[in-house]
């Protein structure tokens, strides 16, 4: 719970943050439209691991696990989809984005090869995240009781999603299972870091190039008017040597 506790700190730090996000109907439906992709997505993936799963107990509860995500996956979906229809004005294209990830960060998990100790591992630090997070959403939603509702119902779900993960983990790895949950959440931290990284990238880069287009480009600019002036207007005359018949065809 401690961790839990943690990530609920952190977004409650980023809680205004979280408010500009929910605040607005247009990035409200998107941001309910990107839930519905990453938790289909997650039930698909954990779909597949009750699929490959030697553990027939972990096969029953992964299968159940799947439901749950598909189900939220269509419950987000289709309260978006309700809001957009109800929306009357044209979304705004300006800071219309969501600068926050998004709840599970299921898009990181990887299935194919992986142990159950580690896909368990990180299932739980991902619930775990989810059930923090919604739980600030559903407060920064009370104008609207059909999504708010929405989160309570999900809400209850990720919470047995990771509590049965841990216990699971337990069971299955009972002398590493601390050490793996502590590998998956640097693993999840570490994942964060290089998506910043690499935002923070494109952000330098094209603030770089606006740079050089504004400092580089006006002496040239300036430059090319000044030689404009020097150069005489209208037709000239040609030099004496290049009125003598051509020799070559160049
Ligand atoms: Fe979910
Ligand atoms: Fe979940």
């Amino acid at each position: 719970m401690a961790t839990a506790a943690r990530t609920a700190r952190i977004d409650r730090v980023l809680r205004p943050v979280h408010r500009w996000v929910w605040r607005d109907g247009g990035r409200r439906v998107r941001k309910l439209l990107a839930f519905a992709d990453v938790e289909t997505d997650g039930g698909r993936d954990i779909l597949r691991a009750a699929e490959v799963t030697p553990d027939p107990l972990l096969r029953r509860l992964y299968l159940a696990h799947a439901i749950d995500e598909l189900h939220h996956g269509v419950l987000f979906r289709e309260r978006g989809a309700e809001l957009l229809r109800a929306r009357s004005e044209p979304a705004s294209s300006l800071f219309n984005g969501n600068p926050l990830p998004g709840g599970h960060g299921l898009d990181d998990v990887s299935i194919e090869g992986e142990a159950d100790t580690r896909l368990l591992a990180f299932l739980h630090v991902a619930e775990k995240a989810a059930a923090g997070r919604f739980a600030v959403y559903r407060e920064l939603v009370a104008d609207d009781p059909p999504t708010r509702a929405i989160f309570d119902e999900i809400l209850h779900d990720e919470v047995f999603h990771m509590n049965y993960t841990y216990t699971q983990l337990a069971r299955i790895s009972p002398r590493t299972y601390r050490s793996q949950v502590w590998l998956a959440r640097a693993s999840r931290v570490w994942h964060r870091v290089l998506r910043l990284a690499a935002a923070l990238g494109a952000l330098m880069g094209a603030a770089f190039l606006t740079l050089l287009y504004f400092v580089l480009l006006p002496p040239f600019a300036w430059l090319a008017r000044r030689a404009a002036t020097r150069e005489p207007g209208g037709w000239a005359p040609i030099s004496a040597r290049a009125e003598a018949p051509p020799t070559s065809q160049y």
